[in-house]
């Protein structure tokens, strides 16, 4: 039964697996983003916790999106389970370096789901993809920006403080 159910899905059936796989990744950035806030809270960055609050939040939408996009269309969404969430940063820079990399990782994943929909011709869910493709452009930015500006400023304490309100005081 369940093989005739996923033999006339409206989405492809490697899409879904690979989207349930994006489902771990975007669950693994919600928590290492509430790591980082944990961080940046105990060590009086104010406004990149705040941030870094909200970006969980935003990675646990994007999860969430992944999650009804894949049982609406008749597959099966899976719970995921979080592994290997580091709360450890040698610096400000080092987290948002590591922030920085997450995000490539998670477009570099991204962009393989949608060209494999290209592949299956499963135009949905490559339509699906593209507000993802798109977000992660702005998110690389972001992430991008912080290490630019911590690596060219940040040598001296003082300065620490006053980029963490320039870059993430908004
Ligand atoms: Fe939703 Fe930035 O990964």
């Amino acid at each position: 039964m369940e093989n005739l159910i996923r033999e006339n899905l409206s989405i492809n059936i490697k899409v879904i697996d690979l989207l349930n796989d994006q489902i771990k990744m975007e669950a693994k950035a919600s928590a290492t983003y509430l790591a980082m806030a944990s961080w940046c809270d105990q060590h009086g960055y104010d406004h990149s916790a705040k941030f870094f609050y909200a970006q969980s939040s935003e990675e646990r939408e994007h999860m969430l999106k992944i999650f009804k996009y894949i049982n609406d269309n008749g597959g099966m969404a899976y719970s995921p389970t979080v592994e290997g969430v580091s709360h450890d940063y040698e610096s400000i820079l080092d987290l948002y370096k590591t922030a920085l990399q997450e995000e490539i990782k998670v477009s570099k994943s991204i962009q393989n789901i949608f060209l494999t929909c290209r592949k299956e011709k499963d135009v949905a869910s490559e339509l699906f993809l593209q507000w993802f493709v798109n977000e992660q452009q702005e998110e690389e930015q972001k992430m991008r920006h912080a290490v630019k500006i911590y690596d060219l400023h940040g040598e001296d304490v003082e300065n620490l403080y006053a980029i963490d309100k320039r870059i993430a005081g908004v």
